[in-house]
């Protein structure tokens, strides 16, 4: 049996995404996470005692504004050493790191994440990304590779990375980007044959990366047709299974805004989203991700910033506890294995969550009532 949860049985698995930095939104509010310690731990914990399977945390090297290089879109713990910790500060949620393979051998990281993996007792997983902003692989002195190669690139790192983890032989790699020698690394890791692999690889190549080699899929949910989201899910889940063999599952990244009343909820979208949005990061974040939607019609372009300031651009659960427990239900319906969550203030937010919509998820049956040990 393994031991990370995110191979446990419910339905929709759940976690957090970004508590390692300022969050997912692009606000001045004064909501707006901070980053600070004792407020991760204390998200980390709050999901840890509700049962949530996953906690996230993003790679960034840097800010995505150029005039600025201390503005805080930068500001944003190393993934690797933050996942020690949460480990060492909780018991049962799966703790993730984000890695920039280009940035880091796969030696280094088969040592580290072995350590993660010991000190939580199996419930490392690794989110590994080929990195697409420029300006934070310049930095490293190297130029970003054309956008298919960063894929093959991947693909021969996370080979000599699964040989460390599994090898009790020294061995030899000689490919196209490494020279490996008699390399082994010990210990290994708790979970065998390795601990689960997440990747959100979204262009042609990057799906086929992510089917062939990923245990999780990581999707952005940009329609709110359920027949085209389980459309898009199953593309995934087909290509993994018709042409690799494998079973994935697919995850996906949402925003959350949970009040009273739809109105209410609605209105703070408008208050942190749209009257509070900082203008300057979400045109350094749209000009670095997604230029073309400068070509948009203006209130098109108008929506897709408030989606990027409300929550980098994920799916909206936006309204009541009901609201938000039938949208998710749609998504688990729609194919959906879990769901990332993000919300202004992570505190108030999953506590508010896990209050109100978690009975609503048990008794959708998506999720068994969580009895912390
Ligand atoms: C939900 C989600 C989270 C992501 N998190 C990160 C991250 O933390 N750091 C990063 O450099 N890229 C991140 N990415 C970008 C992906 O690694 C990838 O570059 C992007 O999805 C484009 O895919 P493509 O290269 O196949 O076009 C994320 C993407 C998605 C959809």
């Amino acid at each position: 049996m393994s031991t990370n949860p995110v191979f446990n049985d419910n339905k929709l698995k759940l976690g957090t995404f970004c508590t390692n930095g300022r969050g997912a939104t692009h606000s001045l509010a004064p909501e707006a996470n901070q980053l600070t310690w004792p407020l991760a731990l204390e998200v980390a914990r709050e999901v840890d005692r509700a049962g949530y399977e996953a906690v996230v945390p993003y790679a960034r090297w840097k800010g995505y504004i150029k005039a600025k290089p201390n503005h805080v879109s930068g500001e944003v713990l190393d993934p690797f050493t933050w996942a020690a910790a949460i480990a060492q500060a909780t018991r049962q949620v799966g703790v993730f790191v984000t890695s920039h393979a280009p940035t880091i051998h796969p030696i280094v990281v088969a040592k580290q994440t072995a350590t993660i993996d010991i000190i939580s007792n199996g419930r490392l997983a690794l989110n590994v990304v080929g990195g697409w902003n420029r300006p934070e692989l310049e930095m490293f002195g190297a130029p970003l590779r054309e956008h298919d190669q960063r894929y093959d690139y991947l693909a021969e790192w996370l080979d000599i990375l699964k040989r460390l983890w599994r090898s009790t032989e020294e061995f030899d790699h000689h490919g196209d980007f490494f020279d490996v020698v008699q390399a082994i690394s010990n210990p290994k890791p708790v979970q065998r044959p390795h601990p689960p692999i997440m990747n959100a690889g979204h262009s042609d190549r990057g799906r086929r990366f992510a089917c062939e080699h990923a245990d999780l899929c990581f999707i952005g949910i940009h329609s709110e047709a359920p027949e085209s989201i389980r459309a898009e899910i199953e593309k995934y889940k087909n290509m993994a299974r018709e042409q690799f063999g494998r079973d994935v599952q697919v995850w996906a990244h949402s925003y959350v805004v949970q009040r009273d009343t739809q109105r209410e909820a609605d209105d703070f979208v408008d208050y942190y989203a749209v009257r509070h949005q900082d203008r300057e990061s979400i045109d350094g974040l749209i000009a670095l991700s997604v230029p073309e939607v400068k070509d948009m019609p203006r209130e098109k372009w108008e929506a897709v910033r408030t989606r990027y300031a409300a929550g980098f651009g994920g799916f909206p659960l936006v309204g009541t506890a009901g609201r938000i427990a039938e949208r998710l239900t749609m998504l688990s319906d729609a194919g959906l294995d879990g769901v990332l969550l993000t919300w202004i203030d992570f505190v108030d937010g999953a506590q508010r969550f896990n209050r109100d919509v978690l009975p609503l998820l048990e008794q959708a049956g998506l999720r068994k009532p969580f009895a912390a040990a």
